[in-house]
């Protein structure tokens, strides 16, 4: 059985799901200011037995090589989950195959769990668009200025110590 080092060593050396995903449906993204490394995550949905599920997600990461590995294996995990499910996902589910994170690197998980949110709450018709250029034209991935974006209030959602960026 692989040692979760071993595994968190070999995800870093070969992150997968990386990049943009220019026919996205939700993008969500996130940054924390103290580190000043953020996160941003594509989903793609399909449906199956009349059920709105993952088809695929991508990330983007500005951020340490942990919040890569997490993320990751993330869009990994994330491939064939309902919305229902992946909305249960925390950021100890998400990086559970790396093995626990240090208490340092533990907001790094944090921005993956957020980014997750951020791009669901974006799928979410009830709620409020909260960018009027999320899915609609041009695609959500129309901006790549992600470090030009990092500008913007906490989130003040639960543990999260990350925030929100457009
Ligand atoms: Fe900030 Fe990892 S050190 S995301």
């Amino acid at each position: 059985m692989t040692h979760p080092e071993d595994r968190l060593q070999a995800t870093i050396a070969n992150p997968q799901n990386m990049g943009e995903m220019p026919d996205a449906d939700a993008v969500g993204t996130v940054g924390n200011p103290e580190c000043g490394d953020m996160v941003r995550m594509w989903l793609k949905f399909s449906e199956k037995d009349g059920k709105k599920i993952i088809d695929r997600a991508s990330f983007q990461s500005f951020g340490c090589q942990t919040a890569i590995a997490v993320a990751s294996m993330a869009t990994e995990m994330l491939k064939g989950k309902t919305v229902a499910e992946a909305r249960e996902l925390k950021s100890a589910d998400l990086s559970k195959p790396l093995g626990p994170l240090p208490p340092m690197k533990l907001h790094c998980g944090d921005m993956v769990e957020g980014a997750l949110r951020e791009a669901l709450a974006a799928e979410n018709p009830k709620s409020e668009p909260r960018n009027p250029n999320l899915g609609t034209e041009p695609s959500p991935v129309a901006d790549p200025t992600l470090l030009g974006s990092f500008q913007a209030p906490p989130l003040k959602a639960g543990k999260l110590k990350v925030v929100k960026l457009d």
